[in-house]
């Protein structure tokens, strides 16, 4: 789907291809070495192109999850996921999401158009709550979160431990539809 940015420009949100696997890779890397709020540390996503190829058929394949990326200016600087919690019947209400937007790109409104998408995506599964964990010291994705409608639903104590031994507390946030 096609948008138009606060600042004119377009950003296309979309499945990704198997052909995207080279670009998301290096997002990932990239994104992993630009801020201390994602799962790893730099350099600790190792994987080969096939091996991407392989899990995003795989996600294309999934009816209980799926990913998108975002496309501006003719590449690839942002992919977000969103999949059901579990599968079986008691769960099948609740989905969880997650974003990552290249430094360059972020605070254009691209991560807000990704989670319109991924709105879009719970509505047609009949999803009635969306659930994600963040860093507490993210103040940008907090932002957009709360912009949305999610709430802080409680917090865990030293979620990530960065290698110079300090940690990190994550919010809970969940958000009814
Ligand atoms: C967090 C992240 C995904 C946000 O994406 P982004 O493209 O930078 O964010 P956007 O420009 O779409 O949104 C930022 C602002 O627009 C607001 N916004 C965007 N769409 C909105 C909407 N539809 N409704 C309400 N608010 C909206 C947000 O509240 C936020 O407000 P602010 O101006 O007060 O900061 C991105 O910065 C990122 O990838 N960061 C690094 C990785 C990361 O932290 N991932 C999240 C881990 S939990």
């Amino acid at each position: 789907m096609l948008y138009t940015l606060k600042n004119g420009t377009s950003v296309t949100i979309r499945k990704p291809t198997t052909k995207d696997a080279q670009a998301i890779v290096s997002i990932i890397s990239t994104a992993d070495t630009e801020n201390l709020f994602l799962a790893r540390n730099p350099g600790e996503f190792r994987t080969t192109v096939e091996r991407e190829e392989a899990v995003i058929e795989g996600v294309l394949a999934d009816e209980d999850s799926t990913w998108f990326v975002a496309e501006y200016e003719g590449r690839l600087v942002g992919q977000c996921s969103v999949g059901l919690v579990r599968r079986s019947q008691r769960y099948r209400h609740r989905a969880e999401v997650a974003f990552v937007i290249l430094k360059d790109y972020q605070g254009l409104g691209i991560g807000g158009k990704m989670m319109e998408e991924c709105i879009k995506w719970c509505r047609e599964k009949e999803v009635t709550q969306i659930e994600l964990d963040v860093v507490t010291a993210n103040q940008k994705a907090l932002s957009m979160y709360r912009g949305f409608g999610f709430e802080v639903t409680g917090t865990l104590p030293n979620a990530l431990r960065y290698t110079d031994g300090t940690y990190a507390d994550e919010y809970k946030m969940v958000k009814r539809l």
